[in-house]
């Protein structure tokens, strides 16, 4: 199969989840890696299958990644699948970040899409984020300790590598189909 791993990433987690999954889907396909700046939609078409990553951005997916899915015609010929970080801990999942699934999956609904599922895990906030969540969201200082010293560390190797079962999984059933 022919697979695109398409992404964008301003400080660098996505890319690391983009990454793997390339690495992984390499082993067995041609494969190619690109930022969302370095193509445009009419691209897509040259694939079997096509991972699409994002930060999350305002609860919801970053506007290139939007862009680019609402520029995906009806029915194409590749599967899709999509893959996210966020800086939301479980608790605070729901509210400002699941949003990013309901929009890979709305979209694909509506155009028809083969939509073959999506990964996500956490991403370290960048400082003015982190400025954000301490401000608005988690208010108490303990709380705030208990969960920068947790999500410094993501994309950690184990989310790394669940991203890799993920693309293991999602490449063996398209190429089945
Ligand atoms: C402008 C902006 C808005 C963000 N909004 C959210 C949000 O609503 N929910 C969330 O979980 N994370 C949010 N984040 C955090 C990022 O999704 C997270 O740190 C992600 O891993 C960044 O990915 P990147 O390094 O690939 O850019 C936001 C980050 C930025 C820069």
């Amino acid at each position: 199969m022919k697979v695109l791993v398409v992404y964008c990433s301003e400080t660098g987690n996505t890319e690391k989840v983009a990454r793997a999954i390339y690495e992984e889907a390499s082993k067995d396909h041609e494969a190619h890696l690109k930022r969302i700046e370095k193509i445009t939609e009419d691209i897509l078409d040259d694939y079997d299958l096509v991972f699409l990553g994002s930060p999350c951005h305002s609860t919801d997916l970053a506007a290139p990644i939007k862009r680019i899915l609402d520029a995906i015609p009806h029915s194409p010929e590749f599967k899709l699948a999509g893959f996210f970080t966020h800086a939301t801990s479980s608790g605070g999942f729901k509210r400002w970040a699941s949003k990013c699934i309901l929009s890979f999956q709305e979209t694909s609904k509506e155009k028809k899409i083969d939509f073959e599922g999506c990964y996500n895990c956490q991403g370290t906030p960048s400082p003015p984020i982190q400025e954000f969540i301490k401000r608005e969201v988690i208010t108490s200082a303990g709380e705030w300790e208990e969960y920068f010293e947790e999500v410094r560390k993501h994309p950690t190797p184990e989310d790394l590598q669940k991203a890799k079962e993920f693309a293991r999984k999602v490449l063996s059933a398209s190429a089945k189909l």
